[in-house]
């Protein structure tokens, strides 16, 4: 039996909180930790399938063109090979990113260096990675294809554009205005599992083992690549080692081993490489951002601009969404804001680790510094003046907005100094010592969701659904919410998920996964309570439950008479998402230190101050902000995607030479969970939390490089020998 629950009104019942079982928001540990950690838990490529082979995708040696032969001939007689596949299928951009219409590319028209045009099939993984190195592939090139988001005209996204009052008038009146210029380079996922997947096939149903983000929608992906009916495919990533947007959308691994499996009458398995996963699977755009503020004597903000170009593949729907908390942010009545896309030919642009806010934020963030700084007003206090009352774009409230809090609550933990800011005030030995701090936005994203509970004849209970765990606690918080409501301990709750055979959930995206799925659960537990309540001649809201037990003492099991109870929890966003402005917010604040003769950055410590609505688990709420505050730092000072000038290949393409921070680069980093509900976020109260903590906190570690040695740069990520040349004498 279905429970469908459109939401359409805020539910500020804050019914989780009266449940008597007092298991939700508790540090609990993760559930799965202890597979995962001792090796037991199997990622996609780890299955034992007998007989299956191994495949290793060939990709494109130019940049635009055609392919006009692959010469099978020349790998067929090499030990071990069994077949190439060439299909015209595996040559499109299936999909590489949220719901992203990509075009079909027709059988071999090329637009990206790296593009995967065949797949060599062999016994092992060896033979088949020699095989496609030496398969002979010839193109018809097409010359003079633009690789540098500067060489083109651009293309305005106007679903992004605002223009409202005159904000060229507001700058020359403003007591204080700033114009400047950001850019940020291009991010990869970065995630530790390789993309990853076997096919096989029994007759004309097909089972795919693959690490995927969102098999809800992967599902359809595939259907379509493969000209296929979803109820004759089966998904499965009950594990996933990360994937940071990567894994949103299908890509060229999946599709392959589907049609190599069926070639040749024979599981296969197909494993990127390192290097494949980079220059293929996609990357975050690069961005230039213009930033134009100007704010009345009391640092009031009067104008507000937020210009900015990204780049992608031509014919891609993605664009990297620069504005999207700049529209809600601040006040400033007059704006002018706007998307622009070059289309050039690098590998396909899609979403990475927070996509928009992630680069979007340290460009806004590092702007409102130099404006605190013209000003002379603490950049804190300058915070606060500007926090809206409402949407100041759209005649909209928001859902709630914790921001001051975070502000108040962070700069006191963090001992944050509201004394005059002068940079170079501290020095030890070669080391410059600053501090600098930084607002947080990401926007709150829900998704309509299923899941099945069922309260087993046992009394214990078991969660079902599509939904995936990318390392984010998932399978543990779920366990919490059932138990909570079901009035079981969390040990009592066997939690399914990652298998398309269970009820479709949201997948993992966006930071939107524990709250719709959490809902699902949530209202599926609500409807078992109500038929609960039923047989005891109470109402849902009477009833109490705790460790197995009612109110009254009679057992859990002695209800259920030896049945079990099952119901299926249907979320959906209704209207609620019109009616309101709906974010999660926080304040970072980083002191950092600087060399004086490398230019070196070390963060010494970090802080941040979130307020996402209801906390789920403590501990893993806290390790998806340290995760978060983590990749802030790769963003402020070491990643960076390098593109060959001459043919637009991606050149680091190994964790050798991207660098995301390491242990070493990572300081003690503290997090304080501001207490919220958010009644219109979701049933449960809960908003985003996965990539909140990384969207900011990049322009806390620039505004305290400036604080510390003076240095004030406007292009991340701020390397040594970008900040040695901006050091003054
Ligand atoms: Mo996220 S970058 O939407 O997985």
């Amino acid at each position: 039996m279905t429970v469908h629950f459109k939401q359409d009104e805020p539910d500020n019942s804050n019914r989780l909180d009266g449940m008597k079982q007092g298991v939700i928001g508790k540090p609990l540990p993760r559930i799965e930790g202890l597979a995962k950690v001792t090796g037991t838990a199997p990622y996609a490529a780890e299955y034992p399938i007998e007989n299956c082979a191994e495949g290793v995708l060939v990709t494109s040696t130019i940049t635009r063109g055609e392919v006009t032969s692959i010469d099978r001939t020349s790998v067929l007689s090499m030990p071990g090979v069994i077949a190439v596949v060439d299909d015209e299928k595996l040559c499109t951009r299936a999909a590489q990113g949220t719901a992203n219409e990509a075009p079909m590319q027709g059988p071999a028209q090329v637009c990206y260096w790296g593009q995967p045009i065949a797949l060599v099939i062999a016994e092992t993984f060896e033979q088949a990675r020699d095989a496609a190195k030496h398969l002979k592939v010839e193109y018809r090139e097409d010359a003079g294809a633009p690789i540098d988001p500067g060489a083109v005209e651009p293309e305005e996204q106007e679903d992004e554009t605002v223009h409202q009052g005159d904000l060229s008038h507001a700058m020359a009146e403003a007591a204080h205005s700033v114009d400047v210029t950001y850019t940020t380079k291009g991010h990869a996922s970065a995630a530790m599992e390789p993309h990853a997947a076997i096919a096989q096939w029994d007759g004309d149903k097909l089972t795919v083992h693959a690490s995927l983000q969102m098999l809800n929608y992967n599902i359809t992906e595939l259907a379509d690549a493969l000209d296929m009916e979803e109820e004759n495919m089966r998904l499965i990533s009950r594990f996933v080692g990360g994937g940071f947007g990567s894994k949103l959308g299908i890509s060229e691994e999946v599709v392959a081993a589907a049609l190599a499996a069926k070639q040749i009458g024979r599981p296969v398995r197909v494993v990127q490489s390192r290097q494949q996963v980079f220059q293929t699977v996609m990357r975050r755009s690069e961005t230039t951002q213009r930033l134009r503020l100007a704010a009345d004597e009391n640092g009031k903000l009067t104008g507000f601009g937020h210009e900015a170009l990204v780049s992608n593949l031509p014919g891609e729907t993605f664009a990297e969404p620069v504005l999207q908390s700049s529209h809600f942010m601040y006040g400033g009545e007059n704006r002018e804001l706007m998307l622009n896309v070059a289309r050039i030919h690098r590998m396909t642009a899609g979403s990475v680790r927070a996509p928009g806010e992630a680069v979007g934020m340290p460009a806004l963030e590092g702007a409102m510094d130099v404006l605190a700084e013209k000003a002379g007003i603490d950049p804190v206090e300058l915070r606060l003046r500007n926090i809206p009352e409402q949407d100041p774009e759209e005649d909209l409230p928001f859902s709630s907005h914790k921001l001051a809090e975070c502000l108040t609550q962070g700069a006191k933990a963090f001992g944050w100094d509201k004394g005059p800011r002068k940079p170079r005030q501290r020095r030890e030995g070669e080391w410059w010592i600053g501090t600098g701090m930084a607002n947080a936005a990401r926007v709150h994203n829900i998704a309509e969701a299923k899941a099945r509970v069922t309260l087993k004849a046992d009394g214990t209970a078991l969660v079902e659904t599509d939904m995936t765990d990318i390392g984010t606690g998932t399978y543990t918080i779920l366990a919490q919410i059932a138990a909570e409501m079901l009035g079981l301990g969390p040990e009592q709750v066997l939690v399914e998920l990652g298998d398309t055979r269970y009820p479709r959930g949201p997948g993992s995206g966006g930071s939107w996964g524990a709250a719709s799925i959490g809902s699902a659960v949530y209202i599926a537990c609500k409807a078992i309570r109500e038929e609960l309540a039923a047989r005891l001649g109470t109402s849902e809201e009477e009833l109490e439950l705790r460790e197995s037990k009612t109110a009254g003492g009679e057992a859990l099991t002695d209800l259920l008479g030896g049945k079990d109870l099952a119901r299926e929890g249907h979320y959906e966003p209704g209207d609620i998402e019109d009616d309101y402005t709906a974010s999660g917010f926080g304040a970072f604040f980083a002191e950092v230190r600087v060399n004086h003769y490398t230019g070196e950055t070390r963060v010494d410590r970090m802080l941040g101050a979130f307020g996402f609505g209801r906390v789920l688990n403590a501990k893993t709420a806290r390790s998806q902000c340290i995760g978060g505050i983590t990749w802030s730092i790769g963003v402020a000072l070491t990643e960076a995607l390098e593109f060959d000038p001459r043919d637009g290949h991606l050149v680091n393409c190994d964790l050798a030479e991207y660098h995301v921070p390491v242990h070493r680069d990572v300081p003690d980093l503290q997090v304080l969970l501001v207490e919220e509900r958010d009644g219109a976020a979701s049933p449960i109260q809960a908003k985003g939390i996965g990539e909140l903590g990384m969207c900011g906190g990049a322009a806390a570690i620039a505004n305290a490089i400036y604080n510390a040695c003076g240095a004030r740069l406007f292009d991340y990520p701020m390397t040594p020998d970008r900040v040695l040349a901006a050091i003054p004498d």
